[in-house]
């Protein structure tokens, strides 16, 4: 994407799981970055192979901090907006906190990102914000209904976002993922549950199933995401638009913890309980509008997205 490169942008949460892949791609593509992360979640291994490299910088701040990020974006031209809390059950736990930092944080970077005229603004979004409609595969025009308050920051997110594009013709598109995974998501009790269940398949320990393992996920491997986001900075046609982003194939929990215990020739048993507070049956996402837009072609099935990922854990836990 020629586009980018020379580009100077930002990624907020950009050493955490998604932003740092972003960061490689934009890096690859010769673009210059901006690192804003607090590192409450954040990890600077994630980063560390561009340590030496003039391209990137990083700055250790908070989103909410207007002077930070006014700082931060000073001759920015593309911002990639990551920096967010997270996950559901933390939010159904801290919802204040949730709030203040993912619609908050939003508020203070598309304000600062107004005034110092960014050209071009994508924002990570959430299949959460659609809750849990029946109706599948999901589409960008159905009415959303998040269920916790994760998912309600989310969609706060996209309105602010249409808002700011709408009144000050800013060039803004929303990507809601669907529940990502790959290489550098951590592995603690909010992770993603591909990497949390990699991990105890390691040990051998019993695999949490919430629920009796029907439920399904469109899950979707990191590398798609990033190709999503560099076809959103660069294509003018996804101005104001919003993005379903994910790979289009349903996989249910039971087939995913049988298919990670036969990569990872694991001795784990699958321990079925009690659905959590917040969470959505199935997911499934409708891509028409982000392939015929924006050209998206995802690359990564499961098996592949999950043999990936298996590679880099036994790696990274020296197995
Ligand atoms: N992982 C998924 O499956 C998924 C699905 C849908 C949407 N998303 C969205 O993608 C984005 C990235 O998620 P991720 O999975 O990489 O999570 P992550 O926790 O790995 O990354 C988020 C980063 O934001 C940073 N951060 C948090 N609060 C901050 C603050 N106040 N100021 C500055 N930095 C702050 C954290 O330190 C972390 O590095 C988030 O906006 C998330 O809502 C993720």
């Amino acid at each position: 994407m020629k586009e980018l490169n020379g580009a100077r942008t930002l990624v907020t949460g950009g050493a955490g799981f998604i932003g740092s892949h972003i960061v490689d791609g934009l890096i690859e593509q010769d673009a210059e970055v901006i690192v804003l992360d607090d590192m409450s979640n954040g990890d600077l291994k994630n980063i560390a192979r561009w340590e030496d490299n003039k391209r990137l910088k990083l700055i250790k701040g908070d989103i909410r901090n207007q002077e930070t990020v006014r700082n931060a974006i000073r001759d920015v031209e593309y911002l990639f907006h990551q920096a967010a809390r997270v996950s559901v059950p933390y939010s159904v736990r801290n919802p204040h906190l949730v709030l203040e930092v993912n619609v908050m944080g939003t508020t203070v970077l598309l304000e600062e990102s107004r005034k110092a005229d960014v050209e071009k603004i994508v924002v990570a979004s959430s299949s959460s914000v659609y809750g849990d409609t029946p109706t599948l595969p999901k589409v960008e025009t159905m009415c959303t209904n998040p269920i916790s308050p994760y998912g309600v920051s989310k969609l706060a997110q996209e309105q602010l976002g249409k808002a700011f594009h709408e009144t000050y013709n800013m060039n803004i598109t929303s990507l809601r993922y669907f529940n990502v995974y790959g290489p550098r998501q951590r592995g603690g009790s909010y992770a993603g549950v591909i990497s949390i269940f990699f991990k105890k398949a390691f040990e051998n320990q019993a695999l949490p199933i919430f629920g009796d393992g029907t439920s399904t996920r469109d899950f979707t491997y990191v590398e798609d995401v990033v190709q999503a986001n560099l076809l959103a900075a660069a294509k003018p046609v996804s101005k104001g638009r919003i993005y379903n982003v994910a790979r289009g194939e349903q996989t249910s929990i039971d087939g995913l913890t049988d298919e990670i215990i036969r990569l990872s020739s694991s001795k784990s048993k699958k321990e079925y309980l009690a659905s959590r507070p917040g969470d959505i049956h199935d997911s499934l996402a409708d891509l028409t509008l982000i392939c015929r837009e924006l050209g998206y072609d995802p690359k990564y099935g499961i098996s592949e997205g999950l043999r990936k990922t298996f590679n880099w854990i036994s790696n990274e836990l020296q197995l």
